[in-house]
């Protein structure tokens, strides 16, 4: 399948793209990473063809709008750094789901805010979204604080909403709407 185009979303540290097929050794081994990959709804990646899935599905998801999975590069050394994503994205409700990770190396820095907001900027405004979801685990702290920073309200628990590894998972629901989004 050849690579899909999609416009590149630049912030001042970070360039957010459509994921391509060459991408594929660098997000295994952002998928493969254990601690990474703690608070995450499947156990982490163990071979290249998941991830050379994965970037066929986005691509398909990209081109039909279900979803929009991006890659997030450093600026300006072009390292894969993270990966972000809309998904399950219902355009009659004007609704969709966020999710985000970023490689070990890059926590703390401050950028997985500065890739949301680009990617929140685009959903609500490009797509003309109403209401951005997140679903978290409840330990997921980091996570969880940085969606609150972005104005993202926690609304509830749902309880044994995943099986991870053989066991039920809990997750939280957040959700940010349009009218409380600080650009
Ligand atoms: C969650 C994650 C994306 C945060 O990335 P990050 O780049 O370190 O986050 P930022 O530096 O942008 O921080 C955003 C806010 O969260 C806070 N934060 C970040 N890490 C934190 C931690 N471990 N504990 C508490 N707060 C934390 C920051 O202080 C910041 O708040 P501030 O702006 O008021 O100072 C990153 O930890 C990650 O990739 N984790 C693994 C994958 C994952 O769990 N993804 C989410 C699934 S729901």
């Amino acid at each position: 399948m050849p690579d899909v185009h999609f416009p590149v979303l630049s912030s001042e540290r970070l360039r957010l793209r459509a994921l391509c097929s060459s991408d594929a050794p660098n997000l295994l081994a952002l998928y493969a990473d254990a601690e990474v990959m703690r608070h995450w709804i499947h156990p982490p990646w163990t071979a290249l063809a998941q991830a050379h899935t994965a970037i066929i599905e986005a691509q398909r998801d990209l081109e039909s709008g279900r979803a929009l999975h991006l890659a997030i590069e450093a600026w300006p050394d072009g390292h894969l750094a993270g990966s972000c994503a809309l998904y399950d994205i219902a355009p009659e409700h004007r609704r969709a789901t966020l999710g985000y990770l970023l490689a070990a190396p890059y926590w703390g820095k401050g950028l997985a805010r500065e890739a949301l907001q680009v990617l929140l900027a685009h959903g609500f405004g490009t797509l003309g979204l109403e209401r951005i979801e997140a679903e978290v685990t409840p330990h997921n702290f980091a996570s969880q604080s940085l969606l609150a920073r972005l104005g993202f309200r926690r609304e509830g628990r749902l309880h044994a909403r995943w099986r991870v590894g053989g066991a039920t998972r809990d997750v939280d629901l957040w959700a940010l709407l349009r009218q409380d989004w600080v650009a």
